[in-house]
């Protein structure tokens, strides 16, 4: 059987209604069926005795006439043929249909005898009672036979059964329209839970509202917020250990590199040996460098809006500290690094994680635009909100590798130095802020990639 609530449910539902449907509707079936045969053997002993009335002696011999009220009960709608036979036990018909089913009646008994017989083809329900008519000296039996086709008994039948088995069959229908209905009310807060789960930002580990719940559903929400509480401290267990791990590793690699300069500086010094030591230092300066993303990562990760430093920081002096920075960098690849910086955006953030944004997102576009190409870096500022671009005009991004340059240690160019780290923070520094980060292509002829980073907690 399916999986489906509601179609279970409704196994449950239609089970035991269809054979209690069935139960019963018999049951009216039966008690209808008794019903019609009564009142129509009632018409027929009726009638028989009204014509049984009239027999009498006339000169010595039995006459009867047929009274039109004897007849005429059986008036109705269906216009059932009526048949009767008036017989004397000497064989002699005194009225009536010759070829009549009539029965042998019992001499002692004279009950009304009530059969089923077939009359010129067709079935019909027949009645039969005996008269003793007594004359001087004589006793003759006259048998009396009425009989009718079933057309109105039949439509009797139906009209006390049929109504019964509709309501019935509507008041199933009700419910299982009923439980539908009901269901997919009752099945909206559970729907709630799993669009609110569906939604979800993987990291997001706050537990689920139960309040609007059923109280048979909570205890499941309740299990799995247990599970996404669990679930919190672990992830915070984990960026704490690479977040320690990173700061750990910073002080030998700082030592590292302090005695590699000093080794370098010795002067009797073979060439070979200066060049082993000139590549161990460019390897420990990428570890230093790898080392400070991770550290960064995990900071910008741990940040928490409600915990972030709530400072009001000026984005504009950041991205003008950041193109200081960058400037002897864009100089050596010939790039033109241009600012549209606002005079002042203020923003409700932490300095050191949004200075790391700026710088990797404008690192990015100076290290891939080739030389002689343009980066503009844009701080705006409007009622709700402050916005960083950082444009340029280099070979933008492959379209397969657009989706994934947010995740860590993913690089779409192998060809330039880096750890793919960039991006990522920069998602998460924004993310931390309650901002958002978009990277587009600019339109053909144009060519280049646009990354905004929007803030929405703008200061003016
Ligand atoms: N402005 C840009 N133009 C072209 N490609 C870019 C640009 N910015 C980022 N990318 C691509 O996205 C990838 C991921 O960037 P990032 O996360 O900063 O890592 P990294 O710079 O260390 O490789 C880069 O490897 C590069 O291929
Ligand atoms: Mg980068």
């Amino acid at each position: 059987m399916t999986n489906s609530l509601r179609v279970r449910l409704l196994w449950w539902l239609l089970v035991p209604l269809a054979i209690y449907v069935f139960v019963t509707g018999k049951a009216a079936y039966d008690n209808a069926r008794h019903t019609a045969d009564l009142v129509q053997e009632n018409t027929l002993l009726a009638s028989a005795r009204m014509i049984a009335g009239e027999v009498e002696w006339s000169d010595g011999r039995l006459l009867v006439d047929i009274p039109p009220a004897a007849l005429e009960v059986f008036a109705s709608p269906q216009g059932d043929q009526v048949f009767y036979n008036v017989s004397v036990d000497d064989g002699r018909l005194l009225a009536g249909v010759p070829d009549f089913p009539t029965r042998e009646m019992s001499a002692r008994h004279d009950a009304p005898v009530y059969y089923d017989a077939d009359l010129h083809g067709k079935p019909i329900r027949a009645v039969g009672i005996v008269r003793q008519m007594y004359d001087t000296g004589a006793i003759r039996r006259v048998l009396v036979s009425v009989g009718k086709t079933q057309a109105s008994r039949d439509a009797m039948l139906r009209e006390l059964w049929r109504p019964q088995l509709v309501r019935q069959i509507e008041m199933v229908l009700l419910a299982v329209a009923l439980t539908c209905i009901g269901l997919t009310f009752e099945l909206r807060p559970l729907l709630k839970v799993k669009e609110e789960v569906m939604d979800r930002d993987p990291m997001q580990l706050e537990p689920l509202r139960v309040e609007r719940l059923h109280t048979e559903l909570r205890p499941i929400v309740e299990a799995i917020n247990q599970c996404i509480a669990r679930l919190g401290l672990q992830v915070a267990a984990q960026r704490r250990f690479i977040a320690d791990a990173a700061h750990q590793l910073r002080t030998p690699l700082t030592l590292l590199e302090t005695q590699l300069q000093f080794a370098r500086q010795h002067r009797e010094m073979e060439p070979t040996l200066s060049e082993a030591l000139a590549a161990m230092q460019r390897s420990n300066r990428s570890m230093v460098g790898l080392t400070n993303k991770l550290l960064l990562l995990a900071q910008a990760e741990a940040a928490d809006y409600t915990q972030l430093a709530r400072q009001k920081v000026d984005l504009a002096s950041i991205a003008q500290a950041v193109i200081e920075d960058l400037a002897m960098f864009a100089q050596k690849r010939d790039i033109d690094l241009g600012a549209e910086l606002v005079e002042s955006a203020w923003i409700i953030g932490h300095e050191g994680l949004l200075s790391a944004l700026v710088f990797n997102v404008v690192e990015n576009a100076i290290r891939y635009t080739q030389p002689g190409g343009h980066v503009t870096v844009g701080v705006a500022r409007d009622a709700q909100r402050v916005t960083l671009t950082v444009t340029d005009d280099g070979p933008g991004i492959p379209a397969e590798a657009r989706s994934r340059v947010f995740e860590p240690f993913y690089r779409a160019s192998s060809d330039t130095e880096g750890t793919g780290l960039g991006l990522a923070i920069a998602k998460e520094i924004v993310q931390a802020h309650r901002g958002e980060i978009a990277l587009k292509h600019r339109e053909p002829p144009k060519r280049g990639v646009i990354v905004t980073a929007t803030f929405f907690d703008g200061l003016m």
